[in-house]
């Protein structure tokens, strides 16, 4: 039995005679493995205060915290659902349903104003310390500068309340911010209405207000308060950051998930890997290169790489390209240039965080807009990115189709919600796929590309895909339990 510590010093001797160790030159039957992860590599040493996490359970089902109350943080990361939603890009508040089942409906409460424009990632070993950088482009990451007093990188820059626990715990403050995710649209409630206003932070804002409901419920108050016994002694005093240290703590512990057949080979009970799995392993931390950015205990380096990935939905609204108005008279700018519009730099765009790869058999659709619904199809990308862009083409059944929606129309001071009539629904519609129709966008994304093909044969293929089902936690495949009977506001918990 080879363990991890003997595979190291055997690189180490190699390195001193003079071999190159890079990843892609080692030889594959000696791979540079990270060490196990352990209790230390979360907060609290992975013991978060049990009532927080119960009160986390709760605040995380329940739909409460939307500004409709028609959407929790489980529709999107669900634990049936591997604690995602199984879709490319979700629809946010308004329809009903879960996973491929959620479909708007015909009503004004149940349309969609757009569709969410990146895939919901799962949320496995969040509560891992090293996870510092948040979403697809990063924009929530731990402040180890001190730019801000609220002590996190945020969109909420200086405006962040104090008191956040850590990273995990400053991403919760944010979806309930989001018109499309869980907010709703201005004229619908006070809380999309504080947000349309800009408005999270202040005196009447999003935060506060989200606070007041929770107050209002004397059920969340005796959670709280057994929490927070130290801060809560009246009902004024719960704040939504407690809500969201509380949700973090959740999502930290019952989301863990070390216990794969790759974690029983690194702890030295090597009898989990197929030999499929370990000739993948050996790729992967070898001639394949995955490990050069898929490193490290969770497979990411928490960097940002640019590797042609297809994008399709509404995007981000970036960059600008007139030919989208002129076949459809919208304006629109639909591209989504990742880390580029975290940091302004041009270099960075089109760049994306390296997802951990973790529970990854079960995490489909992949990619930041769920452009690939089969893993073998993702990995295969990578061995030829630019080509592979080029020859995406959406499948028919991969966005769940856009019916029912409504826009947003300013007249004068006045905002009304309209149906999107036909002429104009075909254009919207376009703009599903406009990025990768266009040669010059697509051009963009292909220019941009850093990641050089690779020949790999299809039974290495059929090797990678087996080291990485080897990193599924069986326990990931069973999170059910989870679901809470019922939530302190009463509201239904499915549809
Ligand atoms: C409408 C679907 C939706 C809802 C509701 C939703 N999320 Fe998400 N979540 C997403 C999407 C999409 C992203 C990725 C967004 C991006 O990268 O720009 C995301 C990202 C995250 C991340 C970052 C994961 C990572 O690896 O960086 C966390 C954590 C998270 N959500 C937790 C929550 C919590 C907590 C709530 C409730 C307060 C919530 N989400 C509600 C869709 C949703
Ligand atoms: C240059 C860095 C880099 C290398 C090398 C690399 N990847 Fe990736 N990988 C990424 C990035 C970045 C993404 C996400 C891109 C996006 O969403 O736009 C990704 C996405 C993935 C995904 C989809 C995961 C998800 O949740 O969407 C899988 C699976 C994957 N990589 C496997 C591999 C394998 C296997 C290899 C080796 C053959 C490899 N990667 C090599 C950077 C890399």
């Amino acid at each position: 039995m080879k363990t991890a510590t003997t595979i190291r010093v055997a690189m180490a001797a190699l390195a001193l005679t003079g071999a190159q160790v890079y990843p892609t030159c080692a030889p594959a039957s000696a791979p540079v493995l990270p060490d196990p992860v352990v209790d230390a590599d979360y907060y609290d040493s992975g013991l978060p205060d049990p009532h927080k996490v119960e009160l986390g359970r709760l605040l995380f089902f329940d739909k409460i915290l939307s500004g409709n109350r028609n959407i929790s943080c489980a529709t999107c990361h669900h634990p049936s659902l591997a604690s995602g939603d199984g879709v490319a890009l979700p629809f946010g508040e308004g329809p009903g349903g879960l996973g491929r089942e959620r479909k708007p409906g015909d009503s004004p409460e149940r349309a969609v104003h757009e569709r969410v424009p990146r895939n919901s990632p799962a949320l496995f070993n969040l509560g891992a310390r090293e996870f510092e950088r948040l979403f697809h482009d990063g924009r929530v990451e731990t402040d180890p500068e001190g730019h801000y007093a609220g002590g996190f990188i945020t969109p909420a820059k200086w405006k962040l309340p104090i008191g956040l626990d850590n990273v995990l715990a400053a991403q919760a403050m944010f979806p309930v911010t989001s018109p499309t995710e869980m907010a709703g649209n201005p004229g619908e409630n006070p809380i999309a209405d504080a947000v349309f206003g800009n408005n999270a932070a202040g005196a009447g804002g999003a935060w506060q207000l989200l606070a007041e409901r929770l107050q209002g419920i004397e059920a969340y108050v005796k959670r709280f308060t057994k929490a927070y016994p130290d801060r809560v002694k009246r009902r004024e005093d719960i704040t939504y950051v407690m809500a969201a240290n509380a949700i973090a703590a959740f999502e930290a512990s019952e989301f863990r998930a070390d216990r794969s057949p790759f974690d029983d080979y690194l702890r030295g009970d090597t009898d989990g890997l197929s030999k499929s799995a370990r000739r993948g392993m050996a790729l992967f931390y070898g001639e394949a290169g995955c490990s050069r950015c898929h490193s490290g205990k969770f497979q990411t380096d928490h960097d940002f790489h640019a590797i042609a990935m297809p994008q399709i939905g509404p995007g981000k609204g970036d960059g600008y390209d007139g030919g989208y108005w002129r076949a459809t008279g919208l304006n629109r700018a639909l591209e989504d240039y990742g880390r580029g519009r975290v940091t302004f730099r041009a270099s960075d765009r089109y760049r994306f965080r390296t997802p951990s790869l973790r529970n990854v058999t079960l995490t489909g659709p992949y990619g930041h807009a769920g452009v690939y619904d089969s893993l073998e199809d993702v990995v295969r990308h990578h061995l030829d990115p630019v080509a592979s862009l080029h020859n995406y083409e959406l499948a028919p059944d991969q966005l769940p189709p856009l019916d029912n929606v409504l826009e947003l129309t300013a007249r004068g001071a006045s905002l009304s919600q309209n149906w999107l009539s036909d002429v104009r629904r075909d254009g919207y519609l376009l703009a599903d796929t406009w990025v990768q129709r266009s040669a010059r966008l697509r051009g963009n994304i292909a220019a941009a590309n850093e990641l050089a093909p690779i020949r790999l044969s299809d039974s290495q293929v059929r090797d990678l895909l087996s080291f990485l089902d080897s990193l599924t936690d069986p326990g990931a495949r069973a999170l059910e339990y989870l679901v809470p009977d019922s939530v302190p506001s009463g509201l239904p918990i499915t549809d």
